[in-house]
């Protein structure tokens, strides 16, 4: 059988994703309508504006990934969509779509773990990745640490036992008044900042592989409460530096210490924060010391996209073949992850 065509829909939180790949290794397109507009007055995303726009967006989306990839709607073999984790009003939207074109195209639907979406992103740009692998995986719902044993099979080293990386980072943004979404936005203040103005905690570092960031995102208003008390000033791109050097280092130790007790050698981060430039850098000079081969997807391909849904699903329908019609959209699932923690926002 000649490699499948694949569409993916993304729909999970607030950004509606369609792309089209050939079999898990092979983009042909990957079109992105971003809700940002629609959620910034909010501080945050807001699910029943999330599901409403991801109605609005969906179609014309679609035919735009499909005019990018060159192909015709009659041409794909399967529709990969993202089942969960996610937002539950986002998620129907895509699953609903996803198999009425499924059922009208008389093709398998295959539903897809969002966050073995953010894994399959790496095959995009990297055919030659393999595992086993250590991969971190951060993003504005999930932080976590886990081994790729195989293909398709994980096992979990650690998690957050509080926010998501992502979630401190648009938290702390929110604080120090930079709006939203906070992780791009801190990403570039920090660049004007100076990280030693502020001494902030490496939460549960040298603790194992779990993760605090809600820990981590107290000290910065504790510590901000403190230098008001004394009237002394700082300028927020230095908290914001000071966060992220923080945020970075916590990430980055644990990391590497994850490598070196499963004696991996390639390291994986994806996920929306993975297209932080201070993580890129970090990692990068930490895992050539180390001797380890580092994977970390071009930006575009870290955050929400349908591209990565459609790799992954070129995976699951070859593996374990066309869903089931009749599943269901699932904000807090699990599979095929052994032990996940239950998803904190999107
Ligand atoms: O994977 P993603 O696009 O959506 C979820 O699955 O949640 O991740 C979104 C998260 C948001 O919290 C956003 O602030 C963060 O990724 N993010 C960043 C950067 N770009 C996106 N965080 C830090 N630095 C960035 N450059
Ligand atoms: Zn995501």
């Amino acid at each position: 059988m000649r490699t499948p065509l694949v569409l993916g829909l993304e729909t999970s939180c607030d950004e509606t994703g369609v792309g089209v790949a050939r079999g898990h290794t092979v983009l042909l397109s990957n079109v992105l309508a971003s809700q940002e507009r629609l959620h910034r007055d909010f501080g945050g995303v807001v699910p029943e504006i999330a599901a409403r726009a991801h109605l609005e967006h969906l179609v014309p989306v679609v035919h735009r990934a499909l005019e990018d990839a060159g192909v015709e709607l009659r041409e794909i073999d399967a529709v990969a969509v993202t089942a969960g984790p996610g937002l539950a009003g986002a998620l129907v939207v895509g699953v609903a779509a996803a198999k009425a074109l499924a059922v009208a195209l008389e093709k398998p639907v295959v539903a897809v773990n969002h966050l073995e979406g953010h894994i399959f992103s790496v095959f995009l740009e990297y055919p030659e990745f393999s595992p086993p692998a250590v991969a971190l995986i951060v993003s504005g719902g999930h932080t976590l640490l886990i081994h790729i044993e195989e293909m398709g099979k994980y096992r979990i080293l650690g998690a957050t036992v509080d926010d998501a990386v992502g979630e401190a980072f648009d938290k702390v943004a929110r604080l120090l008044g930079f709006g939203f979404p906070g992780g791009p936005l801190i990403d570039r203040a920090s660049k004007e900042g100076d990280p030693q103005r502020l001494r902030l905690p490496r939460p549960m570092r040298g603790e194992g592989f779990d993760f605090s960031m809600a820990g981590l995102k107290t000290a910065v208003i504790n510590a901000l409460q403190e230098l008001h008390d004394r009237g002394a000033r700082i300028r927020r791109h230095d908290v914001a530096a000071a966060f992220q050097e923080a945020a970075v280092d916590v990430m980055v130790e644990k990391t590497v210490a994850a490598a070196r007790e499963e004696a991996a050698e390639r390291v994986l981060v994806c996920g929306g924060v993975a297209a932080n430039s201070r993580l890129r850098d970090r990692m990068e000079k930490v895992c050539k010391a180390e001797g380890i081969e580092l994977f970390v997807p071009s930006p575009k391909l870290c955050t929400d996209n349908g591209a990565m849904i459609a790799a992954a699903g070129a995976f699951r329908l070859e593996v374990d073949g066309p869903s089931p019609l009749d599943f269901r959209a699932d904000s807090g699932l699990l599979w095929p992850f052994e032990a996940l923690v239950a998803p904190t926002d999107c």
